[in-house]
């Protein structure tokens, strides 16, 4: 295993769109902004906002225009939005989304449970899409969905999965983010698929994007960097999920990741201590705990006062 010898990982924080969509409560806008507002003091490369899906598939999100209206954008942090269609990406450029982040999904089941298309008609769709963003001067990332498994169909092809991204490339999206949408995917399986597609599109940004729903989402990130990804998502206090993945769970938790990175040598740009902090506010303003680890255990050199020492027992 490699040491980071201060390479920088890009990190885009993606609690406020796939962290959540899966809360059963409504967070209200004006938290939402807040929220938003102090992620982008951490420092960031990227934060995705908020979907411009439909209210009655994703209604946690249903407040994408206000959201994304009143945010304080931070200069150098790319605002990012999911978008599932050519009316998703109306309303993400009528409020200046710094990108689009289209999805679909590499299982025809998943797409069709997800998006309400086969994969066929999301194709036809995002081609449109990435188009008109070419002509706004907007970058078109797409999310590919289920790349490593899905929860309905099983093993994925990885030979399909290039094929996707082959159209994807060649309709002009502009980064592809190899999604784990129900933490299938496993070290081994994800070098091989990682090498793959950077050996085939050297100039493509690839991101990686896992759930840590087997409690591989560190392992796995790890695997993609030793194959050569710099960028992935990641949310902060591993909330996420997609609700049309059935059982889907948390993303791998940002500050989980960043302590780890930060330990290899790694840089992110980002505080373990103003990720704990985060996290911790995120948890009050959701009233639940959150799945991440580190910050419950604090940094690895957290220092704990020694137990009251016990007098021994007489013998
Ligand atoms: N934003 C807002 N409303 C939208 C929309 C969008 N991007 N796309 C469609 N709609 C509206 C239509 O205007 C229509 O409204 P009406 O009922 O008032 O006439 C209604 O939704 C149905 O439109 P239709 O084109 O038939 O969409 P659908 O019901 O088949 O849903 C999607 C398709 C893609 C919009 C929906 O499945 C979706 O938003 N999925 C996103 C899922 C997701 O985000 N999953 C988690 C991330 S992986
Ligand atoms: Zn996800």
């Amino acid at each position: 295993m490699n040491d980071g010898n201060g390479l920088h990982i890009a990190i885009n924080e993606v609690a406020p769109r796939d962290g959540l969509q899966m809360e059963c409560a409504f967070v209200p806008t004006d938290d939402k902004v807040a929220l938003i507002d102090a992620l982008s003091a951490l420092g960031y490369a990227k934060i995705e906002v908020t979907s411009f899906t439909s209210a009655k598939a994703i209604p946690a999100l249903k407040d994408a225009e206000a959201v994304m209206q009143r945010i304080r954008r931070m200069p150098g942090v790319v605002y990012t939005a999911l978008i599932p269609n050519g009316r998703g990406a109306e309303r993400a450029l009528a409020c200046r989304t710094d990108e689009f982040n289209l999805v679909m999904s590499a299982s025809e089941t998943h797409n069709l449970a997800n998006l309400r298309m086969t994969r066929e008609q999301s194709f036809a769709q995002l081609a449109e899409v990435i188009a008109l963003a070419r002509g706004a001067g907007v970058p078109a990332n797409v999310s590919l969905s289920c790349v490593f498994g899905c929860p309905m169909e099983g093993e994925v092809a990885a030979e399909d999965v290039m094929r996707w991204i082959d159209r994807l490339a060649a309709a002009g999206a502009t980064g592809i983010t190899l999604c784990d949408t129900t933490g299938m995917a496993y070290p081994t399986q994800v070098q091989a698929l990682c090498a793959r597609a950077l050996q085939r599109f050297p100039g493509l940004p690839f991101t990686g994007h896992f759930h840590n729903t087997r409690a591989m989402g560190l392992v796995n990130t790890l695997a993609a960097i030793e194959a050569g990804i710099r960028q992935f998502d990641m949310s902060l206090g591993g909330i996420g999920g997609c609700p049309y993945a059935p059982g889907a769970s948390g993303n791998v938790a940002t500050e989980d990741v960043v302590h780890m990175l930060e330990c290899m040598g790694y840089r992110t740009g980002l505080s373990v201590d103003a990720l704990i902090d985060a996290a911790s506010h995120l948890q009050q303003l959701l009233g639940h705990a959150l799945p991440a680890q580190v910050s419950r255990a604090g940094h690895r050199l957290r220092r704990h006062a020694p137990p009251p020492s016990q007098p021994r027992a007489a013998a």
